[in-house]
């Protein structure tokens, strides 16, 4: 774990469906980092408009993302936890970053490219990681709790930061990239060697934070794995075992290599049978959290967080536009 300087910042968009990858990846990282950490999080509502959507359901998917995220451990009283949309300073430093982001440098990343793919190209989309930058910068944080998928989106960031402050003085820290050991990349439950996603068509390839116990149990026996017996961490030739090893790891805080030689000779239907197990006591927490949580008194947290972050921004804010030559 990041020794060092104390300021964290991590966001995550709000689909409404936050899925085992985002919590094994991020979520639990956010939460440890409440304990040493001045911690800032965010439902990045910005993000979420680059692709077609429909503003009702919008607004109702937001609350429910910031509701999960509570669940996973976030607590508002240790946290500044907020809506990005509320904080305008996130969309002001954007527009400052953009100044000094290369298009090409844009046109290259792997996301973008996906996207651009699946919903077509808009400028929203190309420039989403000047904003992510903003959003990391905004509160001069130090490291960044994300999955092994944000590694480009960081680099871009580490990259406009040494830009920026060899242009106009060091007004930024350089933010730290933190994943996790083991579940940095959860793997999708129906074909293990692309990643565990909200956009994937197939409900049973994702473990949602809100899947009952016999939903978990239903999903983890119809986990694609391979025609062999043995259970091995080996990803090049058993990514479906290796990902639910990583679960299991994650799920019970034991060692991914103890777990495979136990279960080494168990048959993959005993393997899975114990790897459900784990998840279902796993999640049961959050999920009993969730179903616990009052919309009001959220939305009442959200706003109070607003608040708060809007007065940090403004100060850090103040910094920048001093710094690019137009302080008040
Ligand atoms: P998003 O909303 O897709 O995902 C939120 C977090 O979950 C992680 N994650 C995963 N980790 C492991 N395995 C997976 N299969 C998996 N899927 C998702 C992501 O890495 C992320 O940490 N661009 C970001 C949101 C963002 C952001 C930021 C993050 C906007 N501004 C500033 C950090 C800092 C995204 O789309 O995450």
């Amino acid at each position: 774990m990041y020794v060092g300087e104390k300021k964290v910042f991590s966001g995550i968009q709000p689909t409404g469906e936050l899925h085992l990858g985002n919590l094994v990846g991020a979520l639990r990282n956010w939460a440890q980092m409440q304990d040493d950490y001045e911690t800032y999080y965010c439902v990045v509502d910005l993000h979420a408009m680059t692709i077609p959507y429909d503003p009702a359901a919008f607004q109702a998917a937001r609350l429910e993302t910031a509701k999960l995220v509570i669940a996973s451990g976030i607590e508002p009283k240790r946290s500044v936890f907020y809506f990005q949309s509320q904080v305008p300073q996130h969309s002001e430093l954007a527009w400052v970053l953009s100044t000094i982001t290369g298009i090409g440098q844009l046109n290259r990343m792997t996301q973008f490219k996906e996207k651009a793919d699946r919903s077509g190209q808009n400028l929203g989309l190309l420039s989403y990681p000047v904003l992510m930058a903003a959003d990391i910068l905004i509160h001069k944080v130090h490291a960044v709790p994300v999955g092994e998928d944000q590694r480009q989106h960081l680099e871009l960031t580490r990259d406009l930061v040494e830009r920026f402050n060899h242009r106009f003085g060091e007004v930024f820290p350089v933010p730290e990239r933190i994943t996790p050991a083991v579940g940095a990349r959860v793997m999708s439950l129906q074909d293990p060697t692309s990643k565990m996603s909200k956009s994937d068509s197939d409900v049973r390839s994702r473990l949602l934070l809100t899947d009952s116990s016999d939903q978990i149990r239903r999903k983890i026996r119809s986990a694609v794995t391979d025609s062999e017996r043995t259970v091995a961490y080996e990803w090049k030739t058993k990514p479906g075992i290796s990902n639910l090893l990583e679960l299991f790891s994650v799920a019970t805080g034991r060692g991914v290599e103890e777990l495979a030689s136990e279960y080494r000779d168990a048959g993959y239907g005993r393997f899975k049978m114990a790897v459900a197990e784990a998840l279902v006591e796993y999640l049961r927490p959050v999920r009993q959290r969730y179903q616990g949580m009052d919309n009001a008194e959220v939305s009442r947290l959200m706003a109070e967080g607003a608040a708060e972050a809007r007065r940090r921004a403004e100060v850090s804010m103040a910094t920048v536009w001093e710094a690019v030559g137009l302080s008040a």
